[in-house]
């Protein structure tokens, strides 16, 4: 069966709020550089928009961890499927991701993310579902808090499609 998308939030919404994101960060990090690191793949559309609104310098790497399969429903496996190329000793790192959910995903790349001695470690999501948490994770910069339905666009996927649309929509199967 064919699934239909209905549109969350609109290109415009988003891309509003990305810009208040990066005014924000830009204040926050005045007089540091910021090091983004990338969760793939869902993350590079928010990532690259996102870095384009940020005013004090910025350097990117990108990790790719897996925590679905094809379907939408978290395994609670982590993986991770691609390492940063950078070493984090001493630079102060955002992480970007497409959406927190249950959290298990980012608590984990948290923990061990920290152990390379960043001078700190913060975590900038587009989307937060906080109603489907079953591990503690701290949201530093969160775009929407979203309630629990599963949305696609702006990076994020069903059965890798999507990915592309430029806003973010719910799926109705
Ligand atoms: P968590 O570990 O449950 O927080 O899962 C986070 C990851 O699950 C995200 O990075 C997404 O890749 C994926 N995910 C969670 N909810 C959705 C959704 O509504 N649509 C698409 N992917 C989702
Ligand atoms: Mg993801």
């Amino acid at each position: 069966m064919e699934e239909k998308i209905r549109v969350l939030l609109s290109e415009k919404e988003v891309d509003d709020k990305i810009a208040e994101l990066g005014k924000k960060i830009s204040e926050d990090y005045e007089g540091k550089s910021v090091h983004m690191i990338c969760v793939l793949k869902g993350g590079i559309f928010f990532t690259c928009e996102l870095a384009k609104r940020i005013t004090v310098p910025v350097s990117l790497d990108f990790m790719s961890v897996s925590s679905y399969g094809a379907g939408t429903k978290s395994s609670g496996v982590v993986k991770i499927v691609k390492d940063l190329d950078e070493p984090l000793e001493g630079k102060d790192v955002l992480i970007v991701e497409d959406i927190i959910d249950s959290g298990r995903t980012l608590s984990y790349l948290i923990q061990i993310l920290k152990k390379r001695n960043p001078a700190s470690i913060r975590l900038c999501t587009l989307l937060d579902k906080p109603e489907r948490r079953v591990t503690d994770v701290k949201v530093d910069y969160a775009g929407f808090n979203i309630p629990d339905e599963f949305v696609v666009g702006y990076g994020l996927d069903y059965d890798q499609k999507y990915r592309n649309l430029p806003f973010i929509g719910v799926v109705e199967f």
